[in-house]
């Protein structure tokens, strides 16, 4: 089978992107998300890819306000992800620069396309990390009220600067990495 070029291999990423950010759970759909912790240490979580947009080289993700991350992105904006596709050997990293939006018209459109069992999840009496008697403290309200969660709610969208892709398939390792320049993206293989 050909191998992909390089302007080949950009449209699959970003087709991979796209996946996992659509309905339904695709390999892309899960990401780690790292950022710099406010003491200076990483910090790694699990995070849903809600939005990948070639035309402004842009992922979204969702998140609850009063969560670490946002303290610490708003701290520190740059961050760094990655998914992988392991039975299929392949990984994706990004850098990029994260802005928070919080009850603006982005926030807003966000939160209306939202499906009801989501918004529960910014209805929950505690922020996230709060230290609690018992779990079931903390649980989410059985139904959504309104549009009671939206205050909770944001939106981080991420600008990316370097995509990555690498695939370690036996017989055929391939690692490609591109980078946004003023006006468009530039690309090259490097060693895997
Ligand atoms: C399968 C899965 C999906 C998750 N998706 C999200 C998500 O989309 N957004 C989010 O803020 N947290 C998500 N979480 C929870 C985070 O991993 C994390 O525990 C939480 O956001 C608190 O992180 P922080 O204290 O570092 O901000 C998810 C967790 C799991 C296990």
């Amino acid at each position: 089978m050909p191998q992909a070029t390089l302007k080949e291999l950009e449209e699959l990423v970003w087709k991979r992107l796209a996946e996992g950010a659509g309905p339904g759970l695709s390999p892309f759909t899960m990401w780690q998300l790292a950022t710099a912790g406010l003491d200076g240490a990483p910090q790694v979580r699990t995070v849903v890819l809600r939005g990948a947009e070639r035309a402004t080289g842009r992922l979204v993700l969702h998140t609850d306000l009063r969560s670490a991350k946002v303290a610490e992105l708003r701290r520190e904006p740059r961050l760094a992800m990655v998914v992988s596709d392991l039975p299929n050997y392949r990984q994706i990293r990004i850098e990029g620069r994260a802005t928070i939006h919080a009850g603006d018209e982005v926030a807003q459109a966000a939160w209306a396309a939202n499906r009801p069992h989501t918004l529960i999840l910014y209805q929950t009496p505690y922020a996230p990390g709060t230290l609690v008697a018992s779990p079931e403290l903390a649980q989410p309200p059985a139904a959504v009220s309104g549009a009671a969660g939206f205050a909770n709610f944001a939106v981080i969208r991420v600008a990316l600067e370097r995509i990555e892709y690498l695939d370690i398939s036996p017989g055929a390792h391939r690692r490609a990495v591109f980078y946004r320049g003023a006006s468009s993206w530039s690309g090259g293989w490097v060693a895997p």
